[in-house]
């Protein structure tokens, strides 16, 4: 299981007065000291945190891996292709929107063309690309027919889940849109809206392999450090049984 940590809001604190601190390099070199496997950021195009100086200082400094989350278009795309990250991210994206609200609706042709488009282009760059879905089994297979080498499951409706019921629909429809990803032979990410609290059983859902979080780790990070916060955040990854990929392992979920 690999730990990638968003650090899009350590910009946001920069931003709420337009100024240079907190910068989020340091808190990249912080988080990497702290044990992230990995740094992500989202440049957004109306820029309200993260900027093209963050993102191009970022490829440069990162010494574990950049996972750049960017928006499907041409322009956000060519950015992505230039600053050549170890991984981008495609995901959806609304100007109107607090933060991502939903995955990817591979189900409208035309985004389907425009994903296929900006695959296509960032896999010629030889940059490793993942499609951030919601958690339902077509969107996994869609992925797939696409081309990208990764999914990222939306996590976002298990984490809001009110009670165990809601909570354990949304952590099985984790676990099957995962075991059909790693079945397809997509590698199988997972984030959005993970706390201390709620990721031991993300953690542990076996042929997901990797995690990014942020909101939660940066706002405790205001409290403790990022350095802290991170290595907080790992020791409970890590704490839940690791799965290790063996080809044929995959079970099909009930009705697939
Ligand atoms: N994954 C994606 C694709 C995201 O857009 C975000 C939020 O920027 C995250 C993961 C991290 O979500 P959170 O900040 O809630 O941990």
């Amino acid at each position: 299981m690999r730990l990638y940590i968003n650090i899009d809001h350590v910009a946001t604190v920069r931003q709420a007065r337009r100024t240079d601190e907190p910068d989020p390099v340091r808190a990249a070199v912080l988080a990497e000291l702290g044990g992230a496997d990995g740094i992500t950021v989202h440049l957004r195009e109306d820029r309200r945190h993260i900027g093209d100086r963050d993102v191009r200082l970022l490829a440069e400094t990162v010494r574990t891996g950049l996972n750049l989350e960017v928006a499907a278009t041409a322009a956000m795309v060519e950015i992505a292709v230039e600053v050549a990250p170890m991984q981008a991210t495609l995901v959806p994206e609304n100007r109107e929107e607090v933060t991502t609200e939903g995955g990817l609706d591979l189900a409208s042709a035309s985004v389907r063309a425009g994903v296929g488009r900006a695959l296509g282009r960032l896999a010629a760059a030889g940059t490793r690309t993942a499609l951030f879905i919601d958690p339902d089994l077509e969107s996994v297979e869609r992925s797939a027919a696409l081309g990208a080498n990764a999914v990222e499951l939306h996590t976002g409706e298990y984490a809001g889940a009110r009670g165990d019921a809601a909570r354990e629909r949304g952590l099985t429809r984790l676990k099957d849109a995962a075991a059909v990803g790693h079945g397809l032979g997509l590698a199988v990410h997972a984030g959005h809206g993970l706390t201390y609290e709620n990721v031991a059983p993300v953690a542990a859902l076996p042929c997901v392999e990797e995690l990014n979080i942020g909101h939660s780790v940066v706002s405790r990070a205001v409290l403790v450090g990022m350095e802290r916060a991170v290595r907080e955040m790992r020791s409970l990854v890590l704490e839940s049984p690791a799965w290790v990929a063996t080809p044929g392992e995959w079970v099909p979920p009930i009705g697939y």
